[in-house]
């Protein structure tokens, strides 16, 4: 059960900026989580190329977590962690495949690369709607920030898909390889 004291000064959510404020703490959860998790990611897999669309997004998310900090400070906000339950989940369930999966390199890549595309998701639905928010808020300056954030998660989760096709095919081959030495 999600307790109301992990809400920034567990005031009740009464008007849209109340809102805004909530849904970035959890967001500014979320990224932290997800700045750790990415650097577990980049050590647990071995393609080079799946390395490196991850290693730049390290830095991005870095920034990401700085852009939401100067939202919060606009607004006149200490920037406060609100446990974002859905990014602790998928980090989890990418950690429990990974151990699964520990046996065949190739399978923990395509897995760390579809967990990925899966929380890259999750902040684009999430910077999507809080833009939508600013916008009715009249806020300029924290939409530009959150386009910023927005744009780059978009340029990942894309760069992320076209990598699941090459390492779909790479997986399939070790399997066929497999296949024919155990005949
Ligand atoms: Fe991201």
């Amino acid at each position: 059960m999600v307790q109301l004291t992990e809400r920034p000064a567990s005031k009740k959510i009464t008007t849209l900026q109340q809102q805004f404020i909530y849904e970035v703490s959890r967001m500014y959860d979320a990224e932290n989580r997800f700045l750790e998790a990415q650097q577990m990611m980049w050590e647990c897999c071995q393609n080079n190329q799946l390395k490196s669309v991850i290693e730049p997004h390290i830095q991005e998310t870095e920034q990401h977590v700085d852009n939401l900090e100067e939202i919060l400070s606009i607004l006149g906000e200490q920037p406060q962690r609100v446990t974002c339950d859905v990014a602790a989940g998928l980090i989890s369930e990418c950690q429990k495949f990974s151990l699964l999966g520990a046996s065949n390199p190739k399978i923990v890549d395509l897995g760390v690369a579809i967990w990925h595309t899966k929380i890259e998701q999750l902040e684009i639905v999430s910077y999507r709607f809080l833009i939508k928010i600013a916008e009715q808020m009249q806020q300029a300056q924290i939409v530009q920030l959150l386009e910023q954030n927005l744009r780059q998660e978009e340029q990942t989760a894309q760069k992320l898909e076209q990598m699941i096709t090459t390492l779909l095919q790479d997986c399939k081959q070790a399997d066929t390889k497999t296949t024919a030495k155990s005949r």
